[in-house]
């Protein structure tokens, strides 16, 4: 047992109480006992690099180049896409595509490169193999965005094999500049690595959900769905949500890697370093070591809009959430029953506070079984929720994946019924630790069994539940020492193909999430789905959001949330938000202002905590907190419109509502580094305040108009300005001739318009809401410019806009422009 195992059984113990400690004993040693006797050992291994090129064979879309050791397929998609697969990895089957392989573009053709590689040509991309099979991929004018060097494999011997374990790295050629491990030609259980070099300006975003980023400093990655157990902070490394996608932006352009491996991972990353004039630059260094599964990856590349668009069209468009998920909602653990959440939405209605949805954690089932009901706490739960729906709040129910193993639980003899529960090798039930005591984990990488949890939400939607949370689906098993979660060697169906936890663990989540989506689908084909899981994986977003998890209370557990919510969208997962106020603890009036003050502009804008933390609701906080608490309540209320479209442009286009401030002007390198602010859509820029005690902050303005939607005061970017900071509001600026959707007085959608600079010309759309069934409304286009002396706004065909118009930012309204 190391420190981090001590630190994590003490937290566990105190979270789940000593009875559950002593099963969390048996847990851990029930489990590294099945993996001792299940595992393969490592064994013999031979390293192996691809050699030389041999020759190669062009087909649709690029080719396939042949080593020595090694066979490369290079296949360029329609969209520009680059995906390369060794070993005749191909891109099927995955988790993380949305459908259907995307079309190879018929126009691409494969030549030979000089010094004995091959270039694979297309309209978007430059792909260059060399002859020791290094592959670069190039932007059309042939600058480097990133050169992958040859890979390495760890290839199991077979007992008996003739020669102990050989580093075939002798002939491997200048380029070989891995070192380390690597699978296998494609045999799921070897290891290997994949060495890269990015520009030296570069800077990496994403791998998921990280708490110390957006930017991804120099440090190892694991790529492995954890719960740190106990309320993270930044730099606590993995969480909740890992995947191997990285964003990494560069003055020669942008692009995203996608390494498709479910398997546990290590990214080591080394942003580069000019040589300032020297010439002798240091280029950026990522290294992926992989456990296993196929070394195959996708490339995309061009402008961060047309990279996550690209992402999106090959991993699926993102679910958008009902209007109400983009209301403020309140959770709580231990709300103390349906009269305790009377009290609770009482306390907001009283105080005319808006809200959305309540979330009921797990103290509402029966003994944290899921899919119950505790009767004693919460006599009639559809009564409650036809209460709060008449009074416009809807509830959502939190939604565990173990099962507590019990004869006589009805979903567990439902589960055991249709075999659905994950095994072990030896094909027996695997047991873990929860909160409702020893339980099963049913396998979701099954289609049988994804069908059978999909229709056990019937039960939910019964009891008026409206939308789904789900929880500890990493998934979490307490253990006392090593890993909280199920045996590496436990079996999975893996649709089908067969596999243990080591390729599961990573889409458990993932698939869990695919299970609710359809199988509410089917129970209510009229409505969308709401959920929203802790764990997932690339794709995530097809089925829902995600939240932040149980972050800590404290000034940096607040930075944290803003990180896991901008380095998630740019992975492709839009939806998330924070835990306002921090899981754990008690958070100081100030904090709790300046948490709500953010989550009023993130997309899930939701109060949670501990259910040995303090209260969340706004009047807990004192007065002057709640009064300014209710400005941000109604800020978010008024910009309901502009949820809706954003939510929309996120399926359509997988643009984040939350994006970095650098998103349209990724060569800005000031504003690559800029961690502290955001873009909300293309309109406004949401500077929080993310320090005890600051009443002003300076503000990193892109390019453009921007003005203080407080005070009118306008400035021109680039550059840096101060902004006042009261403790009533956080800065937002809106950007000069933004035309953005908002709720009017009478609740009608209104049209806010910004000015635009003198001479200048600006725009927006609106996509107006279309209930919360399937119904896509069309993308409304606006434009705005200064005509005789007033702005004119009009729909982009030039008939009038069709909304009534407000305009911002004239002349006299907060004095005239500052400087940058
Ligand atoms: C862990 C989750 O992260 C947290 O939000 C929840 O309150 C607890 N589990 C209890 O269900």
């Amino acid at each position: 047992m190391d420190g981090r195992d001590l630190v994590r059984s003490v937290r566990m113990v105190r979270a789940v109480g000593a009875a559950q400690g002593l099963r969390s004993v048996r847990a851990a040693w029930r489990r590294s006992r099945a993996d001792a006797r299940a595992l393969p050992r490592r064994g013999a291994e031979r390293a192996r690099v691809p050699g030389e090129a041999c020759g190669a064979e062009p087909l649709p879309g690029g080719g396939v180049i042949r080593f020595a050791r090694a066979s490369l397929r290079v296949r360029v998609a329609a969209g520009g896409a680059v995906f390369c697969g060794w070993d005749g990895a191909g891109p099927e089957p995955s988790y993380a595509l949305a459908g259907a392989c995307p079309e190879v573009d018929p126009r691409v053709v494969l030549e030979p490169d000089t010094g004995g590689g091959w270039r694979i040509v297309s309209e978007r991309v430059l792909v260059v193999v060399s002859r020791y099979g290094a592959v670069e991929v190039r932007t059309p004018g042939g600058a480097m965005l990133r050169r992958e060097l040859p890979p390495r494999w760890w290839d199991r011997v077979a007992e008996g094999a003739a020669g102990g374990p050989v580093d075939g790295g002798g002939g491997a050629g200048p380029e070989a500049g891995a070192d380390g491990g690597g699978p296998c030609g494609g045999a799921a259980g070897s290891r290997w690595v994949q060495r890269s070099e990015v520009a030296a300006d570069a800077r990496f975003f994403g791998l998921g959900g990280r708490s110390g980023g957006p930017r991804l400093r120099d440090g190892v990655y694991r790529l492995w769905n954890t719960d740190p157990g106990g309320a993270f902070r930044p730099g606590d490394d993995p969480l909740y949500l890992t995947m191997p996608v990285q964003l990494v932006v560069a003055d020669a352009g942008t692009h995203l890697v996608f390494h498709d491996s479910s398997w546990d991972g290590r990214v080591l990353l080394r942003e580069g370093a000019e040589g300032a004039g020297s010439g002798h630059d240091r280029p950026g260094t990522c290294e992926l070591r992989m456990d296993g599964g196929p070394l195959r990856y996708w490339v995309l590349a061009g402008t961060p809009a047309r990279v996550l668009a690209g992402w999106t069209a090959l991993t699926g468009a993102a679910a958008v959430p009902p209007r109400w998920a983009l209301g403020y909602q309140h959770a709580r653990w231990g709300f103390g029953g349906a009269d305790g959440v009377r009290r609770v939405v009482a306390g907001y209605r009283e105080r005319g506070l808006p809200l959305s949805a309540v979330h009921l954690d797990i103290d509402h089932y029966d003994g944290h079984r899921v899919f119950t009901v505790d009767r004693a706490e919460y006599p009639d739960l559809p009564g409650l929720a036809r209460e709060l729906g008449d009074a416009g709040v809807r509830l959502v129910s939190i939604v565990d994946p173990a099962v507590k193993a019990e004869p006589g639980n009805a979903v567990y003899d439902g589960g055991a019924a249709v075999d659905a529960f994950v095994r072990d090798a030896r094909g027996r039930e695997v047991r873990g630790v929860v909160w409702a005591g020893e339980s099963a984990y049913p396998d979701f990488t099954d289609a049988r069994v994804r069908k059978w949890w999909g229709a056990l939400y019937a039960e939910r939607l019964a009891q008026g539940f409206a939308g789904f949370w789900h929880d500890m689906n990493e998934p979490v098993s307490f253990a006392a020492f090593g890993e909280p979660t199920l045996p590496r060697s436990a079996r999975h169906d893996l649709e089908g193909r067969g596999g243990d936890h080591r390729e599961a663990h990573n889409v458990y989540g993932l698939a869990m999430a695919r299970a609710a989506y359809e199988g509410l689908c089917e129970l209510r084909p009229g409505e969308r789905p709401f959920l929203f899981s802790r764990s997932g994986w690339a794709g995530m977003q097809r089925y829902g959001g995600t939240w932040s998890g149980d972050v800590a209370t404290g000034w940096p557990g607040l930075r944290a949330s803003l990180s896991l919510v901008i380095g998630l969208g740019l992975c492709g997962v839009p939806y998330s938000g924070p835990d306002v106020g921090g899981f754990s603890g008690v958070p100081s009036p100030e904090l709790y202002l300046r948490w709500f003050q953010l989550g009023a502009y993130l997309p899930l804008f939701r109060t949670h905590s501990a259910l040995w933390a303090g209260r969340r609701e706004p009047w807990a906080f004192g007065p002057e907190v709640l009064e300014h608490a209710r400005a941000a309540l109604r800020e978010r209320a008024r910009l309901l419109p502009y949820f809706l479209t954003l939510a929309q442009l996120a399926r359509l286009s997988g643009a984040p509502y939350a994006r970095p401030v650098w998103w349209g002007a990724p060569r800005d390198r000031a504003l690559r580094d800029c961690e502290d602010a955001f873009l909300l859509g293309d309109a406004l820029l949401v500077a929080p305040v993310l320090e005890a005690g600051a009443v002003r902050r300076a503000v990193r303005l892109p390019r453009g108009r921007w003005y203080d939607t407080a005070t009118g005061r306008a400035y021109d970017g680039p550059g840096r300005v101060w902004v006042e900071a009261p403790l009533s509001r956080i800065p937002v600026l809106a950007r000069g001739g933004a035309v953005l959707p908002v709720a009017g007085a009478d609740g009608g959608t209104e049209l806010e318009v910004w000015a635009p600079a003198a001479g200048r010309t600006g725009g927006g759309v609106v996509v107006p809401d279309g209930g919360d069934g399937w119904r896509r409304p069309a993308v409304e286009r606006f434009t705005s410019r200064w005509e005789g002396g007033r702005v004119v706004v009009e729909r982009r065909d030039g008939s009038p806009a069709g909304y009534p118009v407000r305009v911002r930012g004239l002349p006299g309204e907060g004095g005239g422009a500052a400087g940058g």
